[in-house]
């Protein structure tokens, strides 16, 4: 019976379902992994936790979609998760190891609840996950990851730094995609950033970061960088677009949730025609509007692209007189005072336009309700992944 047998996949949902009985399962899976197989344990970080919640998330939708009797999403996801696994140093080996090691688990775990039926059902599902992540890999004809060093490393905010990065060979990616990024002072933590220019046929690329506070990789981005370190990116993500005949676009950037907006913006001035983009780009302090000069810049060769600054606050502070001032120049919108979902949406409608927003997950979700309340169209309104 295998996967469709349901009685048996209920069995074994019920071992993932349980946030204790999880958790217990996924320390007892690394565990026996580890000891399977010590080469393993170097691959990851020293600490598990989030990597056990996130194995276990994914474990967890993947069975229920089993239980729904759904193939495509859950063999489209294995693909993805494969093809990015080869940036860790996974080879098809290991697979191997890790399937024993989590049969193993799942045996211990389900105690008097295992039977023959449910051994068939975990060997099925086993095989399913493992040949399809390692499958894909496999059959990927881009490289696993690209190298490159960084040529420059500006402060332009107490937080906020801009890094440009040579890449050894360039990368193939569309304007509005993330790339995923390990630096030197944090091997091993990868972290998604977001291209803030398009592809460039020399190997250029540029991303904008901001220190989240307690922030591992990006305080050290911003902080410690310098030009001679090296970078190594990952597997192209996410779906912005623009479509350019699908009428007038507004884009909402909260501080480095500028960088995609940005580059498919670059990705427009190759074009005579566009429809009109508005763009309001928000910050704390006025000082924090990092980008307004190259913002004008574009704004002034290109009448359909027009900028609206915005800061919560209307006075800097006093660290600002540090770093660049990001005035906007004359000739750009006047710099509003507010928070950007209240601002954006107290123009009132914005029904006709596709939308695109990007940002901490906390301003892109408020954004989109405010945005929503007054009429915009859910379905014209993308953002990437809300995740931290
Ligand atoms: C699709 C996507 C694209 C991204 N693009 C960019 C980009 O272009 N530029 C950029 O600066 N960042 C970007 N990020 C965020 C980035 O990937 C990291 O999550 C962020 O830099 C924090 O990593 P960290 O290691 O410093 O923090 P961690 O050490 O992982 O987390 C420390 C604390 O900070 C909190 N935290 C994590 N992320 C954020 C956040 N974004 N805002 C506020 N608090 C947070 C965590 O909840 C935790 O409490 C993107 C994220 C996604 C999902
Ligand atoms: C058996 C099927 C597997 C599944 C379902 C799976 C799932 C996942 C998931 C969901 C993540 C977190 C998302 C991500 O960072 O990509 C992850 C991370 C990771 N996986 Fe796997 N994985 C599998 C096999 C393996 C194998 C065989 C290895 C080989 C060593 C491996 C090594 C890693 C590493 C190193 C990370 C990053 C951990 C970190 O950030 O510290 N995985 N895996």
């Amino acid at each position: 019976m295998g996967l469709d047998d349901r009685e048996s996949l209920r069995v074994l949902q019920s071992a993932l379902d349980d946030p204790d009985r999880s958790e217990a399962l996924m320390r007892r899976f690394y565990a026996s992994w580890f000891y399977l197989d010590d080469s393993v344990r170097e691959l990851f970080t020293p600490d598990m936790a989030r990597q056990q919640a996130a194995f276990g998330q994914a474990l967890r939708w993947l069975v229920t979609e089993f239980l729904a009797q759904r193939a495509e999403q859950p063999v489209a996801f294995l693909a993805q998760l494969g093809r990015d696994h080869r940036k860790y140093g996974v080879t098809e080996a290991h697979y191997h190891r890790a399937c024993q090691a989590l049969f193993l688990a799942l045996r211990t775990e389900l105690g008097d609840r295992w039977s023959p039926a449910v051994d068939d059902t975990v060997t099925e599902a086993l095989t399913l996950i493992a040949g399809a992540m390692s499958g894909a890999a496999e059959a990927d004809p881009l490289p696993p990851w690209w190298d490159g060093t960084v040529v420059d490393h500006r402060r332009v905010s107490r937080d906020i730094a801009v890094i440009g990065l040579q890449l050894e060979k360039p990368m193939p990616y569309h304007p509005g995609q993330y790339v995923s990024v390990q630096v030197p002072q944090h091997p091993r933590r990868w972290r998604y950033l977001s291209a803030a220019v398009p592809p460039d046929p020399q190997g250029f690329i540029e991303f904008h970061v901001r220190a989240v506070p307690g922030g591992l990789v990006s305080g050290a981005v911003v902080t410690d960088t310098a030009p001679g370190d090296r970078w190594r990116l990952s597997n192209p993500h996410g779906g912005l677009t623009v479509d350019r005949d699908a009428g007038d676009v507004l884009m909402v950037a909260g501080s480095t949730g500028l960088a995609p907006l940005r580059a498919l913006i670059m990705e427009l001035t190759r074009f005579g025609q566009n429809p009109r983009v508005h763009l309001f780009f928000g910050g704390r302090y006025p000082c924090e509007l990092y980008d307004l000069p190259a913002l004008w810049e574009l704004a002034s060769c290109n009448p359909w692209l027009s900028v609206s600054p915005v800061a919560e606050f209307y006075n800097n502070p006093p660290w600002a007189a540090d770093y660049p001032d990001p005035e906007p120049p004359r000739g750009l919108h006047v710099r509003q005072t507010g928070r950007l979902p209240e601002v954006v949406a107290g123009y009132g409608g914005w029904s006709d336009r596709q939308i695109l927003i990007c940002g901490r997950p906390g301003m892109v979700l408020a954004t989109r309700a405010a945005l929503i309340a007054h009429g915009a169209d859910p379905g014209r309104i993308q953002h990437d992944p809300l995740v931290e």
